[in-house]
């Protein structure tokens, strides 16, 4: 992954400094691959070792069309449209070892121009518009791979002076144009070497003359799709005796479906090639029994792949280590038949449609048993299936419908190294510890295998088990907390879409040496466990697609120091600005993050595909200072209401009364007729006169005054209230100039009036004691309106006046009284 970013951006680089060409190696390798162009460009330096120059415009090669390149060793010209090669076009890059020409429409090869290049080891010219093998290249000795397939040759008859080619090891001439093959054109062959392939299959073979590969030893022979017909390959193979060949590949691998002739001596011609590994590649039905195996008794490797046979005779292979037998519709796992073969060291039955397995007994050698991708539904495995196996390593049972393991499933099998057990169903591993015996084992998959895990010591004795895969399964109560606390050499556990909601932080407490570990598609929210597991090797790790909404920082912090691929993607990540330390860290590490293009903002974010990386961080700055100042702004606030209420605390105790008043309308008794406002200078005139007139007088009026009738002990707010305002009928009120100096009777006087305001029978009777000036009575919040829209009564020394004075007071404190 990071690889390609890398390149990604040296073309980036590459591109964007005006260049035209990629940089792969430094000064070594450089690639030019479909630039359009029609020159080698300046920027390639002379030290180039490797040059890819494919898919450009060269047309016409000749010698100026390479600069001096003494240490080019690989060119690639593949379908650089050139038609026209001169002689010396190769001559400024002589040293090359691998020369490349396929797919060019050359019409004109100069005779000499491959001549030159006496270091050549491989030459491509597939695809060229060849008609003939007989190229001036004799002097390239150290050939050693000749690729001319997709030509137009008819022969392989290659020039003789190639015999003396000892290192040429591939000679391809697949897909040309080649019906015959007789004795004369297989003269080099003989004599070119023991280790040579010859790939001639997709040829139109009609006729080789019977011997024409007598003494031609072959590292490897390809003829497959090589025949016209199914009839010109039977007397072909025949036509082939005496040939030696390690590894033969025969077959028809075209994809038309056709009959098999139906000759059971199909394959006799097999029986005088000596052969040691062979592929049989069908893609046909044999329409009779022909006996495939008759000829391949003696071959190490056997392999019969794609053919629709559904059973096979007993065959009494004498040397064989490998048996393929793939995609071929057999019904039945052969067990019986190969049992006693004492050479056989692997087996694959895969993707045929097997629903049985015949039991392998008595194979000493067999290390290999590969029986993935069948219809095997097994109600006991796996002793049952391999007696006498002691050596068995390997064991694939996937991609079958179901297994059943019994109670001692693998005694016997103590050597097994590798079980694959995924996606066939596994009965019973969830609770039965059938796995104990297997100390060996490095590699266990049971991914997708419908296990419901339930006992903690499943896993017991695995002491060197290094891979454990189980995605898709299940566990039961806390089971995971001590699954794998015995695993201590594990490195890579799998628990992909185990539905796990948390996992214990326990759990995985004693893999030292876990190094992958993929919780992929469970529910999990926190990963909290990986700062208390002890995983230190821990590089990769996968939580995608769980329910992530976010890390705590000292999780982050506490990540294993060598994590490198950390994949959070499709998680629904909350990108507010409560998380901002979450959201900066992942800015941060865009490096280890895996798929960090997918991780997306679920909440907060202005659409569904909004990425965690281009979250603004700084928006939250903004926000947070706002915050700050909104809560700065409150605070004062609060202070300052603070501040107004201990101020006007009376005012507000008021209102409470006034409130309580109204909730209680039964009214209280009045215990006073009146109220006196007064300031405490006017003390000597309210007690000599006033009250000395009132109260003595008949009808006696009860006055309500301060310093008199005020309750000790209550404050002095209340005793205004209680007493005073609220327990008398009537309020007088004693203006004078200390009157409207005084705070308390400013304020007095203002509560009086709100009580006024609120209840109609009540009456406040103004005394000017002395006169006041009018801008000083506006000082009194009401004085003023009151004086102008009421009557009042004015304090005289004059005894008339007096008289009159006394007389009108005492009405009205008495007219309205009820
Ligand atoms: C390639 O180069 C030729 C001229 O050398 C030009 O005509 C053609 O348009 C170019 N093609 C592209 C895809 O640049
Ligand atoms: C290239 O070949 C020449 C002779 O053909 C030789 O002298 C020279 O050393 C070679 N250069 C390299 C780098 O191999
Ligand atoms: C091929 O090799 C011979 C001798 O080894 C030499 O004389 C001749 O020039 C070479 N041909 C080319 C085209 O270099
Ligand atoms: C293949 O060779 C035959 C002669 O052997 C010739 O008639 C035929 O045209 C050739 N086919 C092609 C595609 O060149
Ligand atoms: C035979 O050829 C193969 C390549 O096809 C090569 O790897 C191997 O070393 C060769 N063996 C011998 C003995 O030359
Ligand atoms: C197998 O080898 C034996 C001797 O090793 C030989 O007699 C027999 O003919 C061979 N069979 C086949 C089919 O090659
Ligand atoms: C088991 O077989 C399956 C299917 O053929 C294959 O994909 C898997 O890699 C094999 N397991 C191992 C461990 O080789």
């Amino acid at each position: 992954m990071s690889f390609f970013t890398l390149r990604a951006f040296m073309i980036y680089l590459f591109i964007g400094a005006g260049e035209s060409c990629t940089k792969i190696n430094e000064n070594l390798h450089y690639s030019c691959m479909g630039r359009n162009l029609s020159s080698i460009p300046p920027s390639i330096p002379s030290s180039v070792q490797t040059l890819d120059f494919s898919f450009n415009f060269l047309k016409h090669l000749q010698k100026s069309a390479f600069p001096v390149l003494s240490f080019l060793r690989v060119l690639d010209l593949s379908r650089c449209h050139i038609k026209h090669i001169e002689n010396d076009a190769f001559y400024n890059v002589k040293n090359l070892t691998s020369l490349i020409l396929t797919g060019n429409p050359v019409t004109y090869f100069g005779p000499g121009c491959l001549n030159s290049l006496y270091n050549l080891q491989r030459l491509d010219l597939v695809d060229v518009g060849l008609v003939s093998l007989l190229l001036q290249m004799n002097n390239l000795t150290r050939l050693r791979e000749l690729r001319v397939g997709t030509n137009n040759l008819q022969s392989v008859s290659l020039p003789p002076f190639m015999s003396s080619f000892k290192d040429l090891s591939l000679l391809d001439l697949h897909a040309n144009n080649i019906s015959i093959i007789k004795t004369d054109h297989t003269v080099v062959l003989r004599k070119i070497g023991r280790n040579m392939t010859l790939i001639l299959s997709r040829n139109p073979l009609l006729h080789i003359e019977p011997g024409a590969f007598k003494d031609v030893h072959l590292r490897q022979l390809d003829i497959r799709s090589a025949f016209l017909s199914f009839a010109a390959q039977k007397v072909g193979l025949k036509a082939l005796y005496g040939l030696n060949v390690k590894r033969l590949m025969f077959g028809n691998n075209r994809d038309d479906y056709k009959i098999f002739p139906s000759e059971s001596d199909y394959l006799d011609g097999l029986c005088s090639i000596y052969f040691h590994e062979v592929y049989y590649y069908i893609k046909e039905r044999p329409s009779g029994q022909i006996n495939i195996f008759r000829c391949m008794i003696n071959a190490t490797i056997v392999a019969v792949k794609g053919g629709l046979i559904r059973g096979i005779p007993y065959v009494p292979f004498n040397e064989i280590k490998e048996l393929y037998l793939i995609h071929n519709q057999l019904d039945t796992v052969p067990g019986r038949l190969l049992s006693h073969l004492h050479t056989l060291e692997k087996v694959v039955f895969t993707r045929n449609v097997a629903t049985q397995v015949e039991t392998f007994i008595d194979m000493p050698k067999l290390r290999y048993l590969d029986l993935s991708s069948n219809q095997i539904t097994l109600s006991s495995c796996c002793t049952e299936v391999l007696l006498n196996t002691p050596q068995i390593r390997y064991l694939n049972l996937s991609l079958n419908p179901q297994i059943g393991l019994s109670f001692q499933a693998f005694v016997g099998l103590d050597s097994l190294e590798i079980l694959d057990f995924h996606h066939t169903k596994v009965v019973s591993m969830g609770y039965l510890s059938v796995l104990s015996n297997l100390k060996y084992l490095r590699y266990l998959d049971v991914s997708y295998s419908s296990i419901i895990f339930t006992n903690i010591y499943c896993f017991y004795g695995l002491s060197s088990l290094n891979v454990l895969k189980m995605a898709g399964n299940n566990f039961r109560g806390d089971v995971v907390r001590y699954l794998f606390n015995n695993l201590t050499v594990l490195e890579h556990l799998d628990l992909s879409y185990c539905r796990m909601v948390e996992v214990h932080s326990s759990s995985f407490k004693n893999l030292q040496r876990l190094r992958l570990l993929n919780l992929r598609g469970n529910n999990l929210m926190a990963i909290d466990f990986l700062t208390h597991s002890n995983l230190k090797q821990l590089t990769s790790f996968y939580v995608d697609k769980n329910s992530i909404t976010s890390i705590p920082l000292d999780v982050l912090q506490k990540l294993p120091t060598n994590l490198s691929e950390f994949d959070l993607s499709s998680n629904p990540i909350d990108c507010s600005c409560s998380q901002t330390d979450f959201i900066f860290w992942i800015i941060q590490n865009q490096n280890i993050l895996k798929q960090a293009e997918n991780i997306f903002c679920q909440s907060f974010s202005p659409s569904p595909d909004f990425r965690a990386a281009d979250f603004d961080i700084d928006s939250c700055v903004h926000k947070k200072r706002l915050t700050i100042i909104l809560s700065v702004c409150f605070v004062i606030l609060v202070v300052v209401l603070s501040v107004l209420v201990y101020r006007f605390q009376f005012y507000l105790q008021y209102c409470c009364i006034l409130l309580r008043g109204y909730r209680s309308p039964a009214q209280q008794e009045c215990s006073y007729d009146a109220f006196v406002i007064f300031s405490s200078y006017d003390e000597v005139w309210v007690m000599n006169e006033l009250m000395e007139n009132l109260e003595n007088g008949v009808p006696p009026i009860h006055l309500c005054l301060h310093m008199r009738d005020f309750q000790a002990g209550k404050s002095i707010a209340s005793n205004i209230i209680d007493e005073g305002i609220m327990g008398s009928r009537k309020v007088i009120v004693v203006v004078s100039q200390h009157f409207i100096d005084s705070a308390w009777c400013r304020f007095e006087f203002e509560l009086a009036q709100s009580r006024f305001m609120m209840e109609r029978n009540a009456n406040i009777i103004i005394i000017i004691l002395e006169d006041v000036e009018e801008r000083k009575t506006k000082k009194v919040f009401g004085l003023h309106k009151h004086l102008k829209k009421n009557t009042y009564l004015k304090w005289s020394r004059d005894p008339l006046s007096n008289m009159r004075f006394w007389i009108r007071l005492r009405r009205a404190i008495i007219d309205t009284k009820q």
